[in-house]
């Protein structure tokens, strides 16, 4: 589904969603339970909204999402950072020997 949708997917979701108050927001709620977020996994990172976000914080970001497509643009998007990987992976099966301070999930449907 995603991979029709990816090329709409960025004017439609920057419309509706506050990514740079989502993350601030998360962030927020680590800090307030002392979680220092270094670093994050991010499931469904899609086109790389809210990871662009975690990077521009100095949080190290492995994102990974099932549609090749949405990989394509998150790529493009963020390919000036160096704290982000960002691999293909389908969350029912994803599996990471990576410890990290948050591994967060946002909008996937
Ligand atoms: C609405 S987008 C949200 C993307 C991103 N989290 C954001 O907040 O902008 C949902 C994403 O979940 C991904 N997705 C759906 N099912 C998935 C699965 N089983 N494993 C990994 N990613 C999946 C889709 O490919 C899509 O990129």
């Amino acid at each position: 589904m995603y991979d029709k949708f990816s090329y709409i997917y960025d004017e439609l979701m920057k419309r509706q969603v506050d990514y740079n108050l989502l993350a601030s927001n998360v962030i927020q709620i680590c800090n307030d339970n002392n979680i220092d977020v270094k670093n994050i996994l991010e499931c469904g990172m899609g086109s790389g909204n809210l990871t662009e976000q975690f990077l521009e914080r100095k949080i190290d970001v492995d994102g990974f999402d099932i549609s090749d497509n949405m990989l394509s643009i998150a790529y493009n998007k963020l390919i000036d950072y160096n704290n982000v990987n960002i691999l293909k992976g389908d969350i029912r099966t994803f599996v990471s020997n990576k410890k990290y301070n948050l591994i967060c999930c946002f909008l996937m449907f």
